[in-house]
């Protein structure tokens, strides 16, 4: 890939939108000063951080400190710590479409104090998807589009309509290369292997298809709830805020055709083109569900049929997928936390041990793990040794922690970085996202039955259903660790 890791971004001015949110303590803040610890960062740069609540500027260093100490891999001891807080001012307030307040004012002083050329500026936009409207508005009121890359959260609008609408008002103010909507999945180190899984090996490529592959699962179970988020998730629910997004993405890298280099468009292009053979949903290609609890859950509406699990069956109408189904689950407070695609390949065209006992699943499967204990596993059959003929479940793992032992980038950090020295590689395009809102628009407007599932369950029944007479495959950790 063209990555360029060790570039040294352009000097900048930051811009934390949401500053004093969950999304800025547990990542935003934490990657900015990893970032700087391995030093990434440009060499001139001052961070803006800006939202609602009324902060002084030591208080927001303290909230920040205190978030590095919680969520970063180094501690905020074991590095430059005042030199980093020294770069980081707040500022209360957030632009709005017609005037930008004191932050503009924030930003054109930080920009002086930087001095040499006028720095870029990065937008961070950790704030309520209906903000993203608005605030890019009042960027453009405030003349601080020059120079300027804004990074958008998910969900970028909430069906086709509203993404229209959104995508049309970002476009008022920013061209396409200045907009970075962001999908964090995209980030993960795992996910990029997938590319270099199929395209650096000879050995894949070949079985990569329907001729070989019965069906493909996406699972991505959480054990956690939705904790304080309650007012986003009620908007958002399962399908929008995994399925549509992250688990979408991640099917295109796993389905797209080799791109002519792994440059941005090239790359960009193969995903669209997965996006576009993609055939509609229908209400009976998924399953939603709700944990027993979740009513109950702060800022949940006692009678919310929100879901927060949901399965899916996709098809990509093209060539080398054509009649092969993708499964895709997700969901809140299940059994464990995991991180899977596998690939179920196809039985032998003639069974040569018929009569033989089988122990175990006879199919075979390759799985990547993107965590937990990231890694890439193979089931097979073997010969069980002795005297009669008998077959058991044999696998071949590789595991990234000790083939490799070198610490993975967290996807925050690397997608941070991507923006500040512009390569929109690992961000979505707009027609990529607009395709995939007309895929689910019909199952937005006619959502299916919420089926309830107990806490630490693997979801509702139906969820089976949906695969039968195929079963949902997560391998049992590796043994040997
Ligand atoms: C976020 C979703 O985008 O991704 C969350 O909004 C989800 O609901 C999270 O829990 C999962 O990401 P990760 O990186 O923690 O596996």
């Amino acid at each position: 890939m063209t990555v360029e890791w060790r570039k040294t971004p352009d000097d900048h001015v930051i811009v934390v939108l949401g500053a004093t949110g969950d999304l800025a303590r547990k990542k935003l803040l934490p990657a900015l000063f990893h970032l700087d610890m391995e030093d990434l960062m440009p060499k001139r740069y001052l961070v803006v951080a800006t939202s609602k609540d009324e902060v002084t500027d030591d208080q927001f260093r303290e909230f920040a400190r205190d978030a590095v100490d919680e969520f970063c891999r180094c501690k905020s001891s074991e590095g430059h710590w005042d030199e980093f807080a020294a770069r980081l001012s707040y500022v209360s307030g957030e632009f709005g479409p017609d005037d930008d307040g004191p932050l503009g004012d924030a930003i054109r002083k930080a920009e002086a104090e930087i001095g040499g050329d006028p720095p870029r500026r990065l937008f961070y936009l950790a704030v309520p998807p209906q903000a993203f409207g608005p605030i890019t508005l009042g960027i453009g009121a405030a003349e601080l589009a020059e120079r300027a890359r804004v990074i958008y959260e998910k969900p970028f609008g909430w069906d086709m309509e509203s993404f229209i609408k959104l995508n049309n008002t970002v476009h008022e103010v920013l061209t396409e290369d200045q907009i970075y909507r962001i999908d964090h999945f995209l980030g993960k180190e795992t996910v990029q292997n997938i590319l270099a899984f199929r395209f650096a090996n000879g050995m894949f490529e070949p079985i990569w298809n329907r001729d070989h592959i019965d069906h493909v699962q996406i699972d991505v179970p959480e054990d956690i709830g939705i904790g304080a988020r309650g007012g986003f998730y009620e908007k958002t629910g399962a399908f929008r805020d995994m399925i549509v997004t992250h688990l979408f993405q991640v099917l295109s890298f796993i389905a797209m055709e080799p791109p002519s280099s792994f440059g941005e468009q090239p790359l960009l292009d193969e995903k669209s083109k997965v996006f576009e053979s993609m055939v509609a949903l229908e209400p009976d290609d998924v399953v939603f569900g709700q944990y027993e609890g979740y009513q109950r859950e702060e800022g949940v509406a006692p009678d919310s049929r929100t879901e927060t699990f949901a399965a899916a069956r996709v098809w990509v109408d093209n060539w080398r997928w054509s009649g092969m189904p993708f499964f895709l689950r997700t969901g809140k407070r299940m059994a464990e936390k995991r991180w899977a695609v596998t690939l179920a390949f196809r039985e032998p065209p003639k069974q040569m041990f018929e009569e033989v006992e089988v122990q175990g699943q006879s199919r075979n499967h390759l799985t990547m793990e993107m965590g937990p204990n990231e890694g890439i596993s193979v089931s097979f059959l073997a010969k069980v040794p002795g005297p009669s003929i008998e077959l058991g479940p044999a696998r071949m793992d590789f595991r990234y922690a000790s083939s490799f032992g070198s610490e993975l980038i967290e996807a925050y950090e690397r997608l941070i970085h991507d923006a500040l020295i512009g390569d929109r590689t690992l961000f979505t395009r707009c027609d990529g996202i607009e395709r995939v809102w007309e895929l689910v628009e019909k199952l937005i407007h006619h959502s299916p039955a919420v089926h309830e599932y107990p806490q630490g369950s693997w979801g509702p029944q139906a969820a089976n259903e949906l695969i039968a007479p195929r079963q949902w495959h997560l391998p049992e950790p590796p043994t040997n660790e």
